[in-house]
């Protein structure tokens, strides 16, 4: 096959055969369809190996590959967006690179460079920009992941990696879209505790989580809002998003303490908040407070935030026989601006005053 190098990146010819037909924007899920082409890099004999831009393809692995049995595996997500005027840019990859190096850090694996995460990834989106959709809340989600992939048994980080980078065209996480949804707090399991890897965002966090999101699902609750490890007290974030209540008209949300992944979207929603005028607390809330809150008209709006599901306004919380309504189930004030301002930003309506937008092509 017909090769093109730039220094550590080879990219490789796609066959005709091997393009798929794109899926028109209005028939989009979350994370089903792939692109034609994805990024694959190794790390073996101490050193990350050139990276190549291939058509997307299986792997083959050995069934003893360490990932399988301890596993050793990180991720990220991020996404490119088609912007009114037509530009693709990506939102913050610089702090998706600075979170992957963390992650691999924390699991013992090699970082990767974070010029070369962002540069790789502006590459590869190039190439793919035809199947970058267009429609308001759609974009191109891309997740990067790194496992290890050493054929060995026994408890160790492994010598042998694969950095890998696939890219699916989506519709936003829940069907709800910027609907409200409902969520069910968790009061016998946990996600994460002091010291361990919360803050990582590694695949066993997810893995930990299924069952009660499983029990959650059962009660026709999309997600659940997970409670501090030791107390089971104070609320700390959901699934596959931060989380955010607007108590006495000012935005709460939990601290990084080590125990919630640090959001990218909850990082600009802080500072787009402060912006907007909002009073803005980093503080742990306890959930009896959010119950009595909620009951006495005080708690006026809970919203999600993260790149799958943008921002999403929560109608119902279930906290052990009670079920609460939030805003008569209605999107509230300040979620809406958020929201507004957010997607503003990274579809190309609302000017970037903060330098977040990075253009795929200049
Ligand atoms: C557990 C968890 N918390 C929070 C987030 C939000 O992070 P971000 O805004 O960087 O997407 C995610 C997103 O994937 C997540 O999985």
């Amino acid at each position: 096959m017909e090769s093109v190098t730039h220094s550590d990146l080879i990219i490789e010819e796609l066959p005709p055969e091997m393009m798929k037909q794109k899926i028109p924007d209005d028939q989009l899920t979350f994370g089903t369809e792939f692109t034609d082409r994805m990024l694959l890099r190794e790390y073996k004999n101490g050193a990350w190996q050139p990276a190549r831009i291939m058509p997307f393809q299986n792997f083959s692995l050995s069934p003893a590959a360490l990932v399988f049995h301890y596993g050793q595996a990180i991720f990220e997500g991020l996404k490119a967006f088609r912007q009114n005027n037509g530009r693709i840019v990506l939102f913050r990859p610089d702090m998706n690179a600075e979170r992957m190096w963390n992650s691999a850090k924390r699991l013992v694996m090699p970082p990767l460079d974070k010029e070369f995460f962002v540069d790789s990834i502006k590459t590869l989106v190039r190439l793919e920009k035809d199947w970058i959709p267009s429609k308001k809340g759609t974009a191109l989600y891309i997740r990067p992941t790194m496992i290890a992939t050493q054929p060995i048994l026994g408890v160790r980080p492994s010598e042998e990696y694969y950095y890998f980078v696939i890219l699916s065209p989506s519709a936003p996480y829940f069907k709800e879209g910027f609907s409200p949804t409902k969520i069910k707090v968790e009061d016998k399991y946990t996600r994460a505790a002091p010291g361990g890897v919360g803050e990582a965002k590694t695949a066993g966090n997810y893995a930990a989580s299924l069952y009660a999101a499983k029990l959650a699902k059962q009660e026709g609750y999309s997600q659940v809002l997970w409670l501090d490890a030791c107390q089971k007290k104070y609320v700390e974030e959901v699934g596959a998003m931060n989380i955010a209540f607007v108590l006495d008209d000012t935005i709460y949300t939990s601290p990084l303490k080590g125990t919630i992944l640090p959001g990218i979207t909850r990082d600009s929603v802080l500072q787009i908040s402060k912006d907007l005028g909002y009073k803005v607390k980093e503080e742990s809330l306890a959930i009896d407070t959010i119950v009595e809150g909620i009951e006495s008209g005080s708690l006026t709006e809970i919203f999600g935030m993260g790149t799958a599901a943008i921002i999403s306004p929560v109608g119902e919380i279930k906290y052990k026989d009670k079920v609460l309504q939030i805003n008569n189930g209605n999107i509230g004030e300040k979620t809406k601006a958020i929201y507004d301002e957010l997607t503003g930003i990274q579809y190309g309506i609302k000017e970037d005053k903060y330098g977040w937008i990075v253009p795929v092509e200049e």
